[in-house]
């Protein structure tokens, strides 16, 4: 299949910046949002990204434009009409992703492929909303998603060889390494992360290590860009804790039950970067200051 016009749905932390990506890659790309509010934001942090770019002399203007000339946003699903693959980005909760994949069935064309960036739900059950099982799968990108390398390919039981082969090259034509993932929630990259972010939480509030001590502990001794309490500020607080009730609901294992500090900084709106506050402190352009 000849792709050349990409439906994004949600334009989010993920949905803003897979657009930038597949636009970046030459493709032509519809992003719908419901919240007009939240397709504004997401649009300006991908004009904020590029022109970040461009200012450190790693893309060209003409390149920006063309890029962002490629990018459309609406509030209307019905503009996903001629879209050949389609990648949804909206928040991880089965039902309202089965909503979204339902109208998409009826509105795409039927050879379109359609794909979620779902990090802890079963593909299948996203699938079976719609009567197109076989051209239906996981495309779990990472956060920030112009600079990670990683697509993690969902296969369910009922996703075509073909679909997974067309999803596979897509994903390295966007410069991805693209493994094939099995379809159980946390597939391989979050189910052994989660582990490992839970237990930084709990360490801190167990008060067995500060904040920093942590962060600077894994950063250092397993030579990582960033500390774990600080990526889980810039995943989104509610998404992870959403994404560790999915997998201990799913698997029962004590080990991804959520830590009480998480559940009562998402009750009191620490969310992480987004929000301004999280374990650290941010100002409004994302930088931490406290
Ligand atoms: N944040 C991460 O680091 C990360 C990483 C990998 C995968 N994911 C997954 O990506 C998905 C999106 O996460 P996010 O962090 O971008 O969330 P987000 O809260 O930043 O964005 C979600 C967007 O979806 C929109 N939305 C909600 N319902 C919608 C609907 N019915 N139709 C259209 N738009 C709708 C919201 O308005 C919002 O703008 C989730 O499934 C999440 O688990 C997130």
């Amino acid at each position: 299949m000849n792709i050349k016009k990409v439906g994004i749905v949600g334009c989010g932390i993920m949905g803003s910046g897979i657009t930038q990506v597949v636009a970046h890659s030459g493709y032509s790309v519809t992003v719908f949002d419901i919240n007009e509010a939240a397709l504004k934001t997401g649009l300006e942090s991908i004009r904020f990204r590029l022109q970040k770019s461009v200012d450190k002399g790693k893309l060209s203007i003409e390149k920006r434009e063309s890029i962002l000339a490629g990018i459309r946003g609406t509030t209307d699903i019905s503009d996903f009409g001629n879209c050949d693959f389609v990648i949804e980005a909206v928040f991880d909760n089965l039902e309202i992703k089965r909503k979204v994949f339902s109208e998409l069935d009826n509105i795409c064309p039927k050879h379109a492929i359609l794909a979620s960036n779902a990090s802890s739900l079963s593909i299948i059950d996203i699938a079976a909303a719609t009567k197109r099982m076989d051209k239906v799968l996981g495309m779990h990108f990472f956060n920030p998603v112009p600079v990670m390398k990683l697509v993690e390919v969902v296969k369910t039981i009922a996703t075509s060889e073909e679909t997974v082969e067309i999803s596979k090259e897509f994903g390295e034509k966007l410069g991805k390494t693209v493994v094939i993932a099995p379809d159980m929630p946390g597939y391989i990259h979050n189910r052994l992360t989660a582990v490992l972010s839970i237990a930084a939480i709990k360490m801190l509030e167990d008060k067995i290590a500060g904040r920093d001590d942590i962060d600077t502990a894994l950063k250092l001794g397993s030579n990582l860009p960033m500390g774990r309490l600080e990526l889980l500020d810039m995943v989104g607080l509610d998404t992870l804790l959403e994404g560790y009730e999915n997998l201990y609901q799913t698997y029962k294992d004590p080990k991804y039950a959520p830590p009480l500090l998480l559940k009562q900084m998402v009750a009191a709106g620490w969310l992480g970067r987004k929000s301004g506050r999280g374990f650290y402190i941010y100002d409004k352009n994302g930088n931490k200051i406290g």
